[in-house]
């Protein structure tokens, strides 16, 4: 897959953080998976299709969600003619606002979005993709983890609430209580980092089994917040 030379940080317009002109590992793994073999698959926060239009290009049908209607909108616009036709638009919150049919999806991808969800939402995501996807359908997920530069100050909290047992250890209410770094600027109030743990219980009571989980630093994670190798956690399930 042919990848930009500089990886380039591109600000959301909705205090979403940022998303980015490469693919990154986990985004990578559910391109090549619509390669093999034709494909329904839902991009969950595609912004402006960083993953949509290489898995178009790989021959997928993609349904492309987001809450924001101006990110749908550059989507549109920059995907090539050729795929316009296998590609669908679901504009809103998900879960929450969106609908699908039941078993109508092979594949789910979420790339940096999930981190935005709380507890509650989180397990209603691993409800919706457990209704939508077809049995032996997989799920794609790559999250923020407490391990940025960005929130180390928050640390010993997560891992204090780890060892208490605490179910969502990585929600932080107000996220400037912890960190002052100057990314936070773009990212709303409140934030989800999740680790292991959480997607496993979460995604494993939902109907799936698990294939792969393990701690990354993305290829395009800014250089200001890298910590130790552990910054995203990336997470492959199946539809038993
Ligand atoms: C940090 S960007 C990531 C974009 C892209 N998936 C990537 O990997 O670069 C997060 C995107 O998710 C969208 N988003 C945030 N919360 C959402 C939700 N609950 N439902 C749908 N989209 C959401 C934002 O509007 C934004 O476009």
């Amino acid at each position: 897959m042919n990848q930009p030379l500089h990886h380039r940080r591109i600000r959301t317009s909705n205090l979403k953080g940022w998303t980015s002109n490469t693919l990154n590992e986990l985004s990578e793994l559910f391109v090549k998976e619509c390669a093999r073999s034709p494909q329904t698959a839902l991009d969950i926060g595609a912004a402006h299709g960083i993953a949509t239009i290489p898995a178009l290009a790989a021959g997928a049908r993609l349904v492309a969600n987001d809450s924001s209607a101006e990110h749908l909108d550059k989507l549109k616009e920059l995907t090539p003619a050729e795929f316009q036709d296998r590609l669908e638009l679901l504009p809103g919150r998900f879960p929450r606002d969106t609908k699908l049919q039941a078993g109508s999806l092979d594949l789910a991808h979420a790339s940096n979005v999930f981190h935005f969800l709380t507890g509650r939402q989180l397990e209603q995501a691993a409800a919706f993709l457990e209704h939508a996807l077809r049995p032996g359908g997989k799920v794609f997920i790559l999250a923020a983890t407490p391990y940025m530069k960005t929130f180390e100050p928050f640390i010993p909290t997560y891992e204090s609430r780890v060892e208490q047992g605490e179910p969502w250890p990585g929600w932080i209410e107000n996220v400037r209580d912890h960190s002052t770094h100057r990314l936070l600027s773009n990212l709303p109030k409140s934030i989800h980092l999740l680790d292991e743990k959480v997607l496993r219980r979460v995604f494993e009571n939902s109907g799936f089994h698990t294939e792969q989980c393990w701690y990354l630093r993305r290829r395009d994670l800014p250089k200001s917040i890298a910590l130790d190798g552990r910054e995203n956690v990336a997470y492959i399930a199946r539809k038993i």
